[in-house]
C-alpha cells in the first residue's frame, strides 16, 4: 500500500484534505467568487474537492486543477462526471511549479499544497503569475499556534506564528480581505475523519493482504499528531487581492 492509497482511504470521510468543514470551504469560496462566472485554478488541488464544489454551485464557472498525484486526479475526474461538472474542469496531471496557462484566472486557489513550491511566499509569488488584474487568491497554510517541539517541525516544516504569517503575507503585496482560522474543532475532526477512516478500513477488510500496514499507519499516524503536534499546530486560510501599489 503506497502513499496515495493510505491519503485516499484516510480522506474517505474528509475529502477536502485540510482542517475545514464544510460551512468553511463554503465561506471562503464565497469571498474568493463573488460573481459565479470566474475562471479558477487550483495548484495540488488533489481530489478537485474545492474545484468540484465551486463549479457545482456556480454554472457559469471554468475551473483548472494541477497536481502531481494521478490518484487524485482520476478521483477528481470520476467525481466531475459523477457531479455533471467534468465539461468545465480540467485537470492537468503535472508539478504544480511547471504549470502555464495563456489564460489568466480571477481565483488562484493552494490549500495545504505550499511545499509544492518550497513555502508559503514562493506560492504567492506563482499565483501572482496566473492572477488576472483585481483577481483574488484563496491560500491555506499551517502556523505555529505555540512553540514548537523539534519533532513537530522535523514533521510539518519551518512554520511562522499566525501573526507573523500573516505579517509576510501582507510585506509581500497582498491583502486579505477573508480569512479563517480552523478551530480546534476542526484541527480536531481532520485528524480523527483521517486515522478513523484507516482504522476502520483495516479493521473491515482483516483478510486484505494490506491490513496489518493500514491500521499501523493509522495507529503511527494517530500518536504523531497527538504526542507531537496537536498542541502547536494551527492552520489558516486567506482570501487575499493584491494592494495597490502607491508612487
Ligand atoms: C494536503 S493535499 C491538499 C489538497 C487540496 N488542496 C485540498 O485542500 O483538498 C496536498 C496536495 O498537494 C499535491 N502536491 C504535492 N506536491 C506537489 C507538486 N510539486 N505539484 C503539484 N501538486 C503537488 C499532493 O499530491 C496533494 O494532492
Amino acid at each position: 500500500m503506497n502513499r496515495e492509497q493510505i491519503s485516499r482511504i484516510a480522506h474517505t470521510d474528509h475529502p477536502i484534505k485540510s482542517p475545514l468543514n464544510d460551512a468553511s470551504v463554503h465561506r471562503l469560496l464565497e469571498h474568493g467568487l463573488s460573481r459565479g462566472d470566474e475562471r479558477v485554478l487550483d495548484l495540488g488541488c488533489g481530489s478537485g474537492e474545492w474545484l468540484l464544489r465551486a463549479l457545482a454551485t456556480r454554472p457559469h464557472l471554468h475551473a483548472e486543477g494541477v497536481d502531481i498525484s494521478a490518484a487524485a486526479m482520476a478521483q477528481a475526474r470520476q467525481a466531475a462526471r459523477e457531479r455533471g461538472v467534468e465539461d468545465r474542469l480540467v485537470l492537468h496531471h503535472q508539478e504544480a511549479e511547471g504549470f502555464v496557462s495563456v489564460q489568466p484566472f480571477n481565483l488562484v486557489i493552494s490549500v495545504g499544497a505550499t511545499h509544492a513550491f518550497g513555502g508559503l511566499l514562493p506560492t504567492l509569488a506563482a499565483a501572482r503569475e496566473h492572477l488576472a488584474p483585481g483577481g483574488r487568491v484563496l491560500i491555506g497554510e499551517g502556523f505555529w499556534d505555540r512553540t514548537p517541539s523539534q519533532e513537530a517541525i522535523d514533521m510539518l516544516g519551518d512554520l511562522t506564528d499566525l501573526a507573523t504569517t500573516v505579517d509576510r503575507v501582507v510585506a509581500d503585496g497582498w491583502t486579505p480581505i477573508h480569512g479563517h482560522i480552523s478551530t480546534r474543532h476542526e484541527l480536531d475532526d481532520y485528524e480523527w475523519a483521517c486515522w478513523g477512516s484507516l482504522a476502520t478500513w483495516a479493521l473491515d477488510h482483516p483478510a486484505d493482504p494490506d491490513s496489518s500496514q493500514a491500521l499501523t499507519a493509522a495507529s503511527t499516524h494517530r500518536t504523531e499528531w497527538l504526542r507531537f503536534y496537536r498542541d502547536t499546530w494551527g492552520f489558516v486560510s486567506l482570501v487575499l487581492g493584491r494592494t495597490p501599489d502607491r508612487p
